[in-house]
């Protein structure tokens, strides 16, 4: 069909969520929305902008001005604010350590979901894959498709540790499983919502995760 085909993709840290959904959409044609890095730019900012992180009331405030842009090609993504290229500074520890807190807000979400649900809007592409943690049950509830992908906490714990260089493996384990007990107290993404397909990569490799969502989207939409 003709229509516009939006993917949402759900699941803890390390499940493979960016990497898959940005792989499965350069092999769908579709565009790449990464929504935690929305999160993560906004707590960029406020730590740029001398703002303590747990001062919601502050956070809230700096939202007007927050001047964000993300690259939705994906083959061409970027991180933006302002001026200044974010991609890579917003995955350093200092970011993941207190992006929860600001995530925890819930005037920050509603303007997040907004944000997102206009980034989808604006696709012109014939699909968009957007990832995070409350696609498929907040943003964008109607999605054709939508998936959790989930792994065993080993798994992923394997997986984020062999990305970070400079941190043991039990530090970066301490702390994916401290944020990701914070986000779950915000909204669910370890258990799928109904007419949500679970995806489990604890014992696929990338390529064979990347074919299951590409598999679920071809069988769904075609
Ligand atoms: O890649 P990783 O799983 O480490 O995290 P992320 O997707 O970059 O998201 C960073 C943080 O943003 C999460 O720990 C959540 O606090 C927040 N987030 C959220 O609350 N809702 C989303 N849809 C996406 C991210
Ligand atoms: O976005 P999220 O935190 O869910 O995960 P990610 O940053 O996309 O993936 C974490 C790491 O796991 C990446 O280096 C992926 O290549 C890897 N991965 C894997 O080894 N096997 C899979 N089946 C899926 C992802």
């Amino acid at each position: 069909s003709g229509a516009h085909t939006v993917v949402a993709i759900d699941g803890p840290a390390g499940s493979g969520k960016s990497s898959v959904s940005r792989a499965a959409a350069r092999e769908l044609g579709f565009d790449y929305q990464d929504s935690g890095a929305a999160y993560r730019a906004l707590a960029w900012y406020v730590l740029d902008a001398g703002i303590d992180t747990e001062d919601a009331d502050a956070v809230i405030a700096a939202l007007d001005g927050f001047p964000y842009t993300i690259g939705i090609d994906p083959d061409d993504y970027f991180v933006r604010v302002g001026d200044t290229d974010v991609t890579e500074a917003i995955r350093e520890p200092r970011i993941t350590a207190v992006v929860s807190h600001i995530a925890r807000v819930p005037a920050v979400r509603v303007r997040m979901v907004e944000l997102f649900r206009s980034v989808i809007a604006a696709s012109i592409r014939p699909g968009i894959v957007t990832e995070g943690r409350d696609i498929t049950t907040v943003v964008s509830p109607q999605a054709q498709v939508r998936i959790l992908l989930t792994a065993s906490e080993e798994a992923r714990m394997a997986r984020r540790s062999a990305e970070i260089t400079g941190q043991s493996a039990s530090d970066v384990g301490k702390q994916l499983s401290s944020r990701d007990a914070q986000d779950s107290k915000v909204v669910d993404f370890m258990n799928a919502a109904d007419g949500v397909h679970t995806v489990d990569s604890t014992h696929l490799d990338f390529d064979q995760t990347v074919s299951a969502v590409v598999d679920l989207v071809r069988s769904t939409v075609e």
